[in-house]
């Protein structure tokens, strides 16, 4: 057969192991501080509300920071609660030793004001790197918390391309403060050419083909074609996505990225699945800010 015939298939990203291979990491730096220094990190997470895929996410991260040896602390807060009941909440958290990280499960009822909230959030304990100080800290170059999923997707394209990142192109598909910002900077500091495309962005597809760096955090179903990709990109794919799955029986769904994986993994040089990518690293980045947060509130190296 000639080469030109040779369909070439992206190198899977395995998001799921390297998450793994993280926790245990975790893990160990909590065990080591226990023996060390006689402490055990602590993650709080405040939910309010009954959204079924936030009680899924805030059930996981408990799970998981209990089975890194960490303590957690969950609160339940009812959908009608107040925002000041909320911001009691919080404040209660920023003025327990204990308590080392602080997550609001986002999105919060439309009657309060997440901006607020956030900002309520002492920025030291704050593990989700949201606070205006962290924001601002990670756009001026400076050290402060950082968001866990951006984070997240930086280790995998770092684990594939390598430390070195500078002078490659990224495209940053998706401007929310969650990802889409935050991801922008963190390449930005890896010395990338970095544009960040969104829904009133001109020639979508073209800039997209540009990029050695693709990460797609829209929020829409398989929306990233295989024409949109440059042969051989890291294409990174925070997106997660419910669609009908008839095929598996009346009513089922699925869940599926921002990019069109199975056409998409035969472009790509490098690509993420959903499930099983950037999904797992969450958790596991929350676990490892969580460690940072309680060694430099008890500045330890
Ligand atoms: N909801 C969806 N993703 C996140 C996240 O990373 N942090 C918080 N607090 N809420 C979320």
């Amino acid at each position: 057969m000639a080469d030109s015939a040779v369909k070439l298939i992206a190198k899977i990203i395995d998001g799921k192991k390297f998450a793994e291979g993280l926790r245990a990491s975790v893990a160990k730096d909590v065990a080591d501080l226990k023996s060390n220094h006689d402490l055990t990190p602590g993650l709080a997470v405040v939910l309010v509300g009954d959204d079924a895929a936030s009680q899924v996410y805030v059930r996981n991260k408990g799970e998981q920071t209990k089975a890194a040896g960490m303590n957690s602390f969950t609160f339940r807060l009812p959908d009608d609660a107040s925002e000041d009941e909320l911001l009691a909440r919080v404040e209660e958290l920023n003025n327990d030793a204990a308590v080392h990280g602080i997550l609001v499960q986002l999105p919060l009822p439309t009657h309060m004001n997440a901006d607020k909230v956030i900002n309520a959030i002492n920025p030291a304990k704050d593990v989700d790197g949201f606070h205006v100080i962290n924001s601002g800290l990670l756009a001026t170059g400076q050290d402060g918390m950082v968001p866990c999923t951006p984070l997240g997707c930086v280790m995998l394209i770092k684990d594939v391309l390598g430390n070195d990142l500078s002078g490659k192109r990224a495209l940053v598909l998706g401007r929310s403060n969650i990802v889409g910002k935050p991801m922008a900077q963190l390449l930005l500091r890896e010395n990338c050419t970095v544009t960040i495309a969104h829904s009133r962005t001109v020639d979508l597809a073209d800039e997209c083909k540009r990029a050695d760096i693709l990460v797609a955090a829209v929020g829409q179903a398989q929306m990233v074609k295989a024409n949109w990709v440059k042969p051989g990109a890291c294409v990174i794919d925070v997106g997660m996505n419910r669609i009908p799955a008839p095929e598996r029986g009346t009513g089922k769904t699925r869940l599926v990225g921002d990019v069109d994986f199975e056409i998409v993994k035969n472009v790509a040089g490098s690509i993420t699945p959903v499930p099983g990518g950037v999904g797992p690293m969450t958790i596991a980045v929350l676990l490892a800010s969580t460690v940072r947060a309680a060694k430099r509130i008890h500045e330890i190296d």
